[in-house]
């Protein structure tokens, strides 16, 4: 027996569900970890909610909250999710548990210990305004490269990696000032130490999927370069060195140490050692985003600690939803708690397996779930299973009739019974779910051919024995399925066992024994019903209306009402003084005349005109805008003027401090 350490992708808690998750990761996870347990592998399945990171600080921001309070509400609404589709985790935590925090602290001081962390000088963006360096996601700007707009480290429109100093125009997310570039230090981790130790790993490791290994080698053809482990939030696990007070550790330095923070919360209440397990065999499953992350970064830490490496890490690739690219933000996906309220988990757990190998893109379509749910499920597996039960009740009693005499049919259909469930194992062992599920429906499709062939309602008026032969072993089968299922569609598998009048199987084993003469059944009742055109129209109704809804909101967004244009106040000033802000080739220091007083306003003037050139113009002005700082300099309005050209209106014949309306 071994024991097996299964883990899955921690989610971030910022969202719920959706249907990209549990296929990438949860289903295939949990279909593997319900087989080894029914072949008698010990196994310890993890995961829990990554629960640091600038997103949930940020969403905690705008809704004036705080971020535990966020990772709380996703932590309760994920697990329900998880448990919803029976996902058999053995241990569901959270990365702001105690625990976490401690492990991850004493993690990062090992490897600071032995040299392969350290400290480095760099320069970073700081906002004068909330007085704090700007990590990643609290910066936007302009693409250098692309001139797209992008944020923090990243830009989605040409998917560059981007130092965020290198932005143009770049702004506080929090409170829209520039913000400026000061000298800090940060934390790093010498990944590039590891560059032969993780070329070894990838190359020599047979387990690795094709995908992954394929990912990983691109990648480290690049040539690995350190990776900056700390930043300066206050949200996050605190880097537990006395001189970096105000930096937490980088989310994907802490989020891995989540697999084993939670196993050994586990382990503490179960009396085994987690370790065993590790050390036995471990496989991550993931989705394809975060390949880089499992197969370079997360080993290249172990190997640091000196721990051993992931025995297999499992990536499943992306879903779309009807041909587009899922967005949460756009209301187009399907949350695992809408579908839930419509359809039972295992029809999603047999379409998500069934629709694509894994380590293929696929698409989730309502009309592709209704066909082959129709088509396969209530079809080939509900038909043959309903058709045998109630033909054993109606010519047999309900008893399992006697075995005689078999035909070359009854025998080849025998055979095929019998290597079901090794053949399913075997796919299921190599990761080949979708395959294992095939088989399963090539020998249901094999049953149905077999019972419509042996024609069992007109045999019992001719040949007895040739109808009790055909359901004899139809009955083997159905109870086969009720083992070979259960991976896949737990739930159901456990239904056609109650109709056979069994155990619960809990072993794969249990599928060698056939069903004895004799013994009774339950009365059949329809286990997989299809589903109507009318359900299905609705989804597609409500996927629609979303998106609607949406993209009006996103239109709506740029439009204000009357009332909130009538809250800018804008009035006819006239330039007095101005002057270069040091360090800046783009702002203007002003002082300009509003009627009732003299304002000081800061302009991203100095490119188009000298500070001569603006005296006495007369310029149109904000009046009512928050006082901000920029390059250190307090600005208490702003000139209208156009972006490219700087062209200021000038309204030459008003007089000054006149409102305009
Ligand atoms: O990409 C993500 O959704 C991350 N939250 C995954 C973390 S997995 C691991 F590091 F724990
Ligand atoms: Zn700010």
């Amino acid at each position: 027996m071994s024991k097996i350490f299964i883990s899955c992708a921690l989610p971030y808690a910022n969202g719920p569900c959706h249907l990209g998750h549990l296929r990438s990761t949860y289903l295939p996870a949990d279909i593997y970890a319900r087989y080894n347990r029914m072949i008698g592998n010990d196994v310890l399945m993890v995961c829990a909610t990554d629960e640091h990171g600038t997103p949930i600080a940020v969403k905690a921001d705008n809704e004036n909250k705080k971020p535990i309070e966020i990772s709380k509400r996703y932590h309760d609404m994920i697990a329900e999710d998880i448990r919803s589709m029976n996902i058999s985790l053995d241990s569901f935590t959270r990365t702001t548990d105690k625990k976490h925090y401690d492990i991850a602290q004493n993690f990062f001081l090992d490897l600071y210990n032995k040299g392969y962390i350290y400290k480095k000088d760099i320069t970073q963006l700081y906002c004068e305004n909330c007085e704090k360096f700007l990590p990643d996601r609290y910066v936007q700007g302009i693409c250098p490269v692309c001139g797209a707009e992008a944020r923090g480290d990243h830009c989605e429109k040409c998917g560059r990696a981007l130092e965020p100093t290198e932005l143009e125009e770049p702004e506080c997310l929090t409170c829209g000032n520039r913000p400026v570039i000061k000298d800090s230090y940060q934390y790093f981790f010498k990944l590039s130490e590891f560059q032969d130790d993780i070329e070894d790993y990838i190359n020599n490791n047979d387990n690795l999927p094709a995908n992954v290994k394929n990912y990983a080698l691109n990648w480290l053809k690049e040539g690995l370069k350190d990776w900056v482990l700390t930043r300066d939030m206050d949200w996050g696990i605190p880097v537990p060195l006395d001189d970096a007070l105000g930096k937490v550790i980088y989310v994907w330095g802490e989020a891995f140490l989540g697999y084993i923070s939670s196993a050994s919360q586990w382990s503490e209440h179960s009396g085994k050692k987690w370790e065993d397990y590790w050390n036995d065999y471990v496989v991550h499953f993931i989705g394809k985003d975060i390949i880089y992350h499992h197969a370079i970064f997360w080993p290249a830490l172990l190997d640091a600690y000196g721990c051993k490496l992931p025995d297999n890490i499992y990536a499943g690739e992306f879903l779309s939803l009807e041909g587009q690219k899922m967005s949460t933000s756009k209301n187009w996906v399907v949350w695992i708690s809408d579908f839930v309220e419509e359809f039972e988990p295992d029809l999603l757990r047999y379409y998500l397996t069934i629709n694509a190998p894994l380590n293929k893109d696929t698409d989730f379509s309502w009309k592709d779930f209704q066909r082959r749910n129709n088509d396969g499920l209530a079809d080939v597996i509900g038909n043959f299973l309903h058709r045998t039960f109630t033909f054993t009740h109606k010519f047999f009693d309900g008893k399992i009739p006697e075995y005689k005499n078999p035909s070359k049919e009854d025998l080849d259909f025998e055979i095929a019974i019998k290597e079901l469930p090794d053949k399913v194992g075997e796919y299921i062992s190599n990761y080949e779910f979708r395959d294992g599920l095939l088989e399963i429906f090539r020998v249901s499709k094999m049953g149905n051919k077999y019972f419509n062939d042996q024609e069992p309602w007109k045999a019992v008026k001719e040949d007895m024995q040739k109808a009790a032969n055909t359901l004899y072993l139809s009955n083997q089968l159905a109870k086969v399925l009720a083992i070979v299922l259960k991976p896949y569609i737990p739930t159901k598998a456990d239904e056609i066992a109650k109709i056979i009048n069994i155990d619960i199987p809990e072993k794969w084993d249990d599928a060698k024994e056939f069903l004895p003469v004799g013994h009774q059944i339950n009365k059949a009742k329809p286990l997989f019903k299809k589903i109507e055109d009318d359900v299905i129209d609705d989804e597609i109704k409500k996927l629609e209306e979303n998106l609607k809804d949406s993209m009006e909101e996103d239109s709506m967004s740029d439009i204000i009402t009357i009332d909130e244009f009538d809250k800018v106040e804008i009035k006819i000033g006239q330039i007095k003084e101005a002057e270069k802000i040091e360090k800046s080739d783009k702002l203007l220091k002003l002082q300009v005349d509003i009627g009732d007083e003299v304002r000081q306003i800061v302009a991203g003037l100095a490119k188009f005109y000298s500070p001569d050139e603006l005296i006495d113009r007369k310029v149109a002005v904000v009046v009512n805008l928050k006082p901000a700082k920029l390059f250190g300099t307090l600005s208490e309005g702003m000139i209208l003027a156009t972006g490219e050209s700087g062209a200021l209106l000038t309204p030459d014949e008003c007089e000054i401090g006149e409102r305009i309306q």
